[in-house]
């Protein structure tokens, strides 16, 4: 009885062992070829809908940053959806054209706004540049993608909002 248990014991350990090499040798960024890797890898970059999560959350932090004077972190707003559109651009080359109608448009009228530091210079250029997401939702077939003229909360716990 003793040693059937035994018996049993060490197989299972045998099991596991092999189930753990098993995985090892499926873990493609270890073991996988060069070719596999690079399909991977490609397979793996962020989609447009990825992307525009982070973007719509980062649209959100730049309104409320403004509401709460908070300039400097409005201005990294703008600078990281600029950035987000450009890596946009690498990882979903069909969207890449409109992207760049959005980078040209989108974001005229922050440089003075910001400079002034007051809520009605930078509401225009917030709305001008919403105005610019909404259009390229459109020219993109998402028109029913639409986004709020006033967010009413936003997420980053700079913020501190509820
Ligand atoms: C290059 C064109 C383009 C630009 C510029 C753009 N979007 Fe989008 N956006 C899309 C597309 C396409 C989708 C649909 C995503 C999909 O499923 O592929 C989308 C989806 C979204 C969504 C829905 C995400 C979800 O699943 O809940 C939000 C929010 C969003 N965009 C916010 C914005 C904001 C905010 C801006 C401007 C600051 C913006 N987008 C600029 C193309 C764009």
């Amino acid at each position: 009885m003793k040693k059937g248990w035994i018996l049993a014991a060490l197989a299972a350990l045998m099991m596991t062992t092999a189930v753990a090499d098993d995985h090892k040798q499926k873990d493609w960024r270890k073991d996988g070829s060069d070719t596999e890797k690079l399909e991977n890898l490609v397979k793996a970059v962020p989609s447009t809908a990825r992307i525009m999560i982070e973007m719509g959350e980062r649209y959100k932090n730049l309104y409320w940053a403004a509401r709460q004077e908070k300039w400097e972190f409005a201005e990294y707003q703008v600078e990281e959806i600029e950035a987000l559109t450009e890596l946009l651009q690498i990882t979903r080359p069909s969207r890449a054209a409109t992207a760049q109608d959005f980078l040209d448009e989108g974001f005229e009228k922050f440089e003075a706004a910001f400079e002034k530091q007051e809520w009605e210079p930078f509401y225009k250029a917030f709305d001008h540049m919403r105005a610019q997401c909404v259009i390229c939702h459109a020219r993109n077939d998402y028109a029913f993608i639409i986004l709020p003229e006033h967010p009413a909360t936003a997420t980053s716990p700079v913020l501190n909002l509820k």
